[in-house]
């Protein structure tokens, strides 16, 4: 299986609840390692957009609010499978559907309100990974 890197952000509301280390040891302990890291609280336009693929849907507008409300922990995550392996290890997008254990069944309080992000395919790993981190940022292996 391909080794990939994936772009993982911890949301203001997981921040908030202190649960960066909780989340990070799931990482590590499922295959995923942490090769690069930032804390930033995101502006409007740094919001609007990472999330420009979304502009046209409704809750556009209630999710650059949301994603700008306090700090995140944004992270490069690399190992074999990791873009999928991370959205297993994140669960269904609703924390109402994600499955018994993974990260939104037990720190997201709502689909907007939703713990952790993470790239859902090759092309778009490597856009958002590039929108935080330069390559210089990044210690891989
Ligand atoms: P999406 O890319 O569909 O989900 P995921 O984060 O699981 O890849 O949507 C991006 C974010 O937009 C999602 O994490 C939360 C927010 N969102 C809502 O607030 N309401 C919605 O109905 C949807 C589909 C997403």
């Amino acid at each position: 299986m391909a080794v990939e890197r994936t772009l993982s952000i911890i949301k203001p509301d997981a921040v908030a609840k202190n649960v960066i280390g909780e989340i990070y040891s799931r990482f590590e302990s499922n295959g995923l390692k942490i090769i690069a890291a930032r804390m930033l609280h995101l502006s409007q336009a740094d919001a609007e957009g990472f999330y420009a693929v979304h502009r046209n849907r409704p809750f556009f507008n209630d999710l650059v609010k949301f994603m700008i409300s306090g700090p995140v922990m944004i992270q490069v995550l690399e190992g074999e499978d990791a873009i999928r392996k991370n959205r297993e290890l994140m669960g269904a997008t609703d924390p109402k559907q994600a499955g018994k254990g993974t990260i939104r069944a037990d720190f997201a309080d709502s689909i907007d309100a939703n713990a952790v992000h993470g790239s859902d395919a090759v092309e778009t790993a490597a856009v958002e990974i590039a929108y935080y981190f330069p390559e210089f940022n990044i210690y891989s292996r």
